[in-house]
């Protein structure tokens, strides 16, 4: 099919093209039949007029959201119907050619509208049709260029993409794990990654130096606004770096973004002012301050970094995949945070006194990204497990790889993941990150359009070694 989009068409005035797409309206104006053609490129008016007959009475049958392919002639408009609002404005178009390849049947709600006004659980169970709103394209084409513009300037700053694992071992980034069977060998468990945390470490002791991943991450969380089970970093990892090599990376490659796709926005500070925890605590009451000057501003982004966090906290709630105990010290980013002392004696006698060389990344009181310089002597990260109420068995079991390769020449590292959703979100104004995701799950971890999760054969659960226990409702 040599098939022109419509928002090229401007460029065939006076010429036959051929054009598919989805018929976005139908309005009936004395026996004129106008209807606007929508494909990726945008809209374009058609004007079925009664003196092409065929064409004229198919067209009569279309219903909306239907697929059409359509050969006419591009026409300019006369100055009065002009509509200066599209790209096409300036032309329509008249068939001599209609063909419907799909028949739609009625949507289940209207797809011109901005949709926040449509249930939730309406929009994801039909979320094709939910995608195809002007939002949501504009959205997911923006999240294709923000990632694109990522990619570019890393590559250009001598970063090296490298895909890690899905299938692989608990990393603790304090979440729950969603765990996989395996078949092959009976009773143990894959683990999803909640990052790649451990694998861009190792990737450093390889010698890669400069590693970048857009990387899926998987955390057994409950959904909510700025929160989903799936999401996607931007994850890095650096060697031979300090603390502010990181920040300015991230200001050079975040400007860079604005400047090149989002001109019409303004940053409040450059340099992104660089808070300590304690400082933002006691001036802001919070450790993701929103600093823009003017609130009601859509196109302010105020970026900071929040560093000088401490290295432990305090945490009373028992999580399985990390470890057990009533009550025990935790890593406020994760244990693999290089302290800010060396002192393991300190370390393990004071963990309350221990900063962190932690960084995160905040845009309009939003934690866009987080990062941390690393331990990298073994010692070190030995004395943080076991502040963490760690033996030395769980420690040889659970991160002995990491502690074996630290041996055969580790370089100083360090690194950050901002996280891609929530920045989209809140650089798109969008309410939450369900916006700027296609497809998203629902509060309770749901993909209503697909039905998962979903029951599985009693074979296939035999085959995994399971043995589903309790009642069936309770599963
Ligand atoms: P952290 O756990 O802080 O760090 O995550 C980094 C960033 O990822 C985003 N994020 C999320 N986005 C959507 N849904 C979620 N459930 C979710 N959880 C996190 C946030 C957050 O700031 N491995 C470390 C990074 C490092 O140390 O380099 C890590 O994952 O924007």
């Amino acid at each position: 099919m040599k098939r022109i989009l419509t928002n090229n068409s401007v460029d065939f005035i006076g010429k036959t093209i051929q054009l598919a797409g989805w018929v976005q309206t139908i309005r009936e104006h004395g026996k004129i039949l106008f209807i606007d053609l929508r494909d990726s490129g945008g809209v374009l008016q058609i004007v079925f007029s009664p003196d092409v007959k065929d064409t004229y009475e198919l067209a009569k049958t279309l219903k909306p959201e239907s697929v059409v392919f359509i050969e006419g002639e591009v026409k300019e408009r006369p100055a009065s119907m002009i509509n200066p609002k599209i790209a096409t404005g300036k032309i329509e178009f008249q068939p001599s050619k209609l063909e419907i390849l799909s028949m739609a049947e009625t949507p289940p709600f209207p797809i011109d509208t901005n949709g926040y006004d449509i249930s939730e659980d309406k929009r994801l169970k039909y979320r094709y049709l939910d995608l195809r709103r002007p939002r949501l394209q504009e959205n997911i084409r923006n999240r294709q260029k923000v990632i694109q513009c990522m990619r570019d300037f890393l590559i250009k700053e001598g970063f090296i993409e490298i895909e890690t694992p899905l299938l692989t071992k608990a990393t603790p980034e304090g979440a729950r794990d969603f765990l996989v069977p395996a078949r092959l060998q009976p009773g143990l468990f894959y683990a999803l990654p909640q990052s790649p945390q451990q694998y861009k470490q190792l990737l450093m002791v390889a010698g890669i130096e400069k590693y970048f991943q857009i990387a899926r991450c998987l955390r057994d969380e409950d959904p909510r606004g700025d929160r989903q089970a799936e999401f996607t970093q931007l994850d890095i990892e650096m060697a031979f770096v300090e603390q502010e090599d990181i920040l300015v990376l991230m200001e050079e490659l975040y400007i860079g973004i604005i400047e090149k796709l989002f001109p019409e926005k303004k940053i409040t500070s450059i340099p992104f002012p660089r808070l300590k925890y304690n400082d933002a605590m006691e001036k802001y009451k919070t450790d993701k301050p929103d600093v823009r000057k003017d609130k009601e501003n859509p196109n302010e982004l105020a970026f900071c970094f929040i560093i000088d966090f401490p290295m432990f906290e305090w945490r009373k709630e028992e999580n399985p995949s990390m470890g057990s105990g009533r009550g025990r010290w935790d890593a406020v980013h994760h244990p693999f945070t290089r302290p800010q002392i060396d002192d393991i004696e300190k370390i393990k006698k004071s963990p309350e006194k221990i900063l962190g060389y932690q960084h995160d990344f905040v845009l309009n009181g939003v934690e866009i990204g987080g990062g941390s310089l690393r331990s990298y002597k073994p010692e070190i990260l030995e004395a943080v497990f076991e502040t963490m109420g760690h033996s030395k068995e769980q420690i040889r079991q659970k991160f002995g790889h990491l502690l074996t390769a630290f041996k055969y020449g580790v370089p100083p590292h360090g690194g950050i993941a901002p996280g891609i959703d929530r920045f989209l979100a809140v650089l798109l104004n969008e309410p939450n990150i369900r916006e700027v995701i296609a497809f998203p799950k629902t509060g309770d971890n749901k993909d209503l359009m697909m039905g998962a999760p979903s029951e599985v054969e009693t074979e296939q659960l035999k085959e995994l070694h399971i043995k589903p226990v309790g009642d069936e409702k309770d599963r």
